[in-house]
């Protein structure tokens, strides 16, 4: 796992948009794993500004979203598919039919999860995966307990991430229980993981994932296991973090040739 420790959120987002970018202009037709939520909002908004301006194109790029809430159609205001086309789909020339998330009114859940991996397998697998970091160390919408092994499923929210995702859904309106998301394994098969996290919320997690035990009470710690796993932290987020100085020696003495 490469750790490295930015100075803010602001440096941090800049650098994963870069990294995003690179593998783009490295491959154009590149398969991207995206995520939601309020970490990611400045990646998006620093990609859509190199589309615009440094002519960053999307338009052979096909992109798969990590989850969705069971429930909601796509135009609803909390929807995933709705953030997604908020923040990047509808501000650069990704082409509809190449952005996908999982379906959330899908009537036949079983089915839909086994076309999503289907697809995903068709294209030839992820690239680049970005990720967030629940605050009880869920990646996507693995909860802690969900098996290292699994696939696109559907899942059952705790009350701790239902009342962490509170904030994105209108007053009165609940928070769905049931959820789509790319299993554990799904995530793991990415050839590379980028993962984002800032803030003091998020710095228990960010050490049980990094320096804790390797467990599904952590689903974010199996990111030990994957070959190339890149964790991009602020001061506060990996505040917990035993090695951090060593983190941030490696990162600083890090050979030319195989940076970003
Ligand atoms: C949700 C999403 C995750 C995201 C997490 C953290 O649970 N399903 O993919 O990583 O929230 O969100 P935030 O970035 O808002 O802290």
């Amino acid at each position: 796992m490469e750790i490295i420790l930015v100075e803010s959120e602001k440096t941090g987002a800049l650098l994963a948009a870069r990294l995003i970018a690179r593998q783009i202009r490295l491959k154009p037709d590149a398969v991207l794993g995206l995520a939601t939520g309020a970490t990611p909002v400045p990646i998006y908004a620093e990609l859509v500004r190199m589309h615009r301006e440094e002519g960053l194109s999307f338009r052979r790029v096909t992109t798969f979203n990590l989850d969705e809430y069971v429930g909601l159609p796509p135009d609803h205001f909390a929807s995933y598919r709705r953030y997604m086309q908020e923040h990047l789909f509808g501000k650069v020339d990704l082409l509809p039919e190449k952005t996908q998330v999982p379906d959330g009114m899908a009537r036949d859940i079983t089915a839909c999860c086994a076309d999503y991996e289907e697809r995903i397998r068709r294209v030839g697998g992820v690239d680049l995966q970005l990720l967030g970091l629940g605050q009880d160390g869920h990646i996507g919408f693995n909860e802690p307990s969900s098996s290292l092994a699994s696939r696109t499923r559907l899942k059952t929210l705790t009350p701790h991430t239902l009342a962490a995702n509170r904030p994105g859904f209108p007053p009165g309106q609940e928070v769905p229980r049931h959820v789509l998301t790319m299993g554990v394994g799904t995530i793991m098969e990415a050839r590379r993981c980028l993962l984002v996290a800032f803030g003091p919320r998020k710095s228990t997690a960010v050490a049980r994932m990094v320096e804790g035990p390797l467990t599904a009470m952590v689903p974010a710690s199996i990111l030990q296991m994957h070959p190339v796993a890149t964790v991009i932290v602020d001061g506060e987020a990996a505040r917990d973090l035993r090695m951090r100085d060593y983190y941030s020696e490696v990162y600083r003495h890090k050979p030319d040739w195989q940076k970003e």
